[in-house]
């Protein structure tokens, strides 16, 4: 039998051949052993990103992932267990919302999240702004965790998934990131290994996403549905618009102090719906009962303070400083701010939300090499959006970063994500669709 070589893997893909199942698993085992070097793990992902992947393909990378460290034994947490994925947007804190909410009505969430990707945020890093909190959790204490709270939230520790967390961070700086193959294979494996029997995904829509179009973001949810339905756990998703930022906060610690407000019942509109819609869709899954009864129970959950009690325990069991969260202490804030102006009057009809995503990436709000820190305090608040009226001169964001000459170029690819014109763009949708096998 020939031996399989990584080489003619790559070749292989890149003149647009279907993968085998063994070169698949070569590779997957590969890169999870370091046997596989980064350049040529790189270079097989820009095959795959620039010839695609067929449905089989696809199925047999998400299990090769899920298969390429240990599987999570969440047997010893009573009740169904939920968890909650976004394929990535900007400005979107919504685990930080829905997670708490859902917990706070008895579903167990027990969610294994991401870092920042491109120019999306993640969850982890997001919680890791908060001095202390830890998202490394032994499996134990990640078990203990959502039984006595209701809601944990780890990063890919120990060794689940491995290969996703080194193709992850692999992607998130050799522009392979917006393809639908890896988007599943990465979020399917570490679902199906993080072990939930319930699975909700948001798809996200629009400029701010890896899926410009509806119709991309329903060819990528089917196909995550269906793995998900493949592998034995009920897997639904939401379609929600990416169009413009969600909320007015992007950077890590400004994101959790505006989740924190949403909890408080003062978040803005836009970030509060889609957080309900995604808490109801978790309760649902969970078997709470009708689609009706589960969105009175999340906006119940939300308006009694119930779902900020959960954030704050669950940030106190995992080693974080709460304080911030319980309104005892102000969010740490970056040592330097400058606003952007509008350049003319009129109103904003459009924002390029990875653009301002990405403007959020150079005040140091994510990584442009994947050993990079990232600057927790960076990030920006818009002060317009879209539909707003401008005048020329006047302020429209806030920047903030821990070094003044980060500004100018984050403000050049801020403004240039605004288009502004004479009339008010159309009101757009929030929740655009759900997905179920
Ligand atoms: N989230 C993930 O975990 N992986 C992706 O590829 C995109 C979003």
């Amino acid at each position: 039998m020939i031996a399989v070589r990584m080489y003619d893997i790559i070749k292989h893909k890149r003149d647009g051949g279907a993968l085998t199942k063994e070169e698949i698993e070569y590779f997957v085992s590969g890169v999870t052993d370091g046997s596989v070097p980064d350049y040529q793990a790189a270079a097989l992902l820009m095959a795959v990103f620039l010839r695609g992947m067929d449905a089989r393909e696809t199925a047999e990378l998400t299990l090769a992932m899920a298969r390429s460290g240990e599987t999570a034994d969440l047997s010893g947490i009573q009740g169904v267990k939920v968890d909650k994925h976004s394929t990535g947007g900007v400005g979107d804190k919504t685990t930080l919302v829905a997670g708490p909410v859902a917990a706070a009505c008895g579903v167990k969430v027990a969610k294994m999240s991401g870092r920042g990707l491109g120019h999306t945020g993640g969850t982890v890093d997001k919680l890791e702004s908060i001095p202390g909190f830890r998202t490394a959790l032994p499996p134990r204490e990640f078990v203990d965790t959502v039984n006595r709270v209701g809601l944990s939230v780890i990063g890919q520790s120990g060794n689940l998934a491995p290969a996703d967390k080194k193709l992850y961070a692999l992607r998130d700086v050799t522009a392979t990131v917006e393809n639908a193959s890896l988007i599943s294979a990465s979020i399917m494996s570490k679902k199906i290994a993080s072990g939930a029997d319930r699975i909700l995904l948001d798809v996200k829509v629009g400029s701010g996403s890896f899926m410009r179009t509806a119709g991309q973001a329903e060819h990528l949810a089917r196909m995550m549905v269906d793995i998900g339905a493949r592998a034995g756990r009920r897997t639904a998703a939401l379609l929600t618009n990416m169009d413009v930022p969600l909320g007015f906060a992007v950077g890590n610690t400004l994101e959790v102090a505006e989740a924190v407000e949403t909890l408080r019942g003062h978040g803005p509109e836009d970030l509060t719906r889609v957080s309900l819609a995604l808490a109801s869709e978790m309760l649902y899954l969970a078997g709470k009962g009708s689609g009706e009864s589960c969105q009175s129970q999340a906006r119940e959950a939300l308006a009694s303070g119930a779902a900020l009690e959960k954030f704050a325990l669950m940030v106190e069991t995992q080693g974080g400083d709460a304080s911030a969260v319980r309104g005892l202490s102000p969010f740490p804030q970056a040592p330097y701010s400058r606003s952007v102006v509008s350049p003319r009057d009129g109103f904003i009809t459009a924002m390029d939300a990875e653009r301002c995503g990405t403007a959020s990436v150079l005040l140091g709000a994510g990584r442009a090499k994947k050993e990079d820190p990232v600057d927790h305090e960076a990030g920006i608040r818009l002060l317009k959006k879209n539909g707003d009226a401008v005048s020329a001169g006047e302020p429209v964001a806030l920047l903030y970063a821990s070094r003044e000459e980060l500004f100018a170029a984050a403000e050049e690819v801020y403004l240039s994500s605004l288009s502004i014109g004479p009339e008010p763009p159309p009101e757009t949708e929030l929740i655009l669709g759900r997905i179920e096998a």
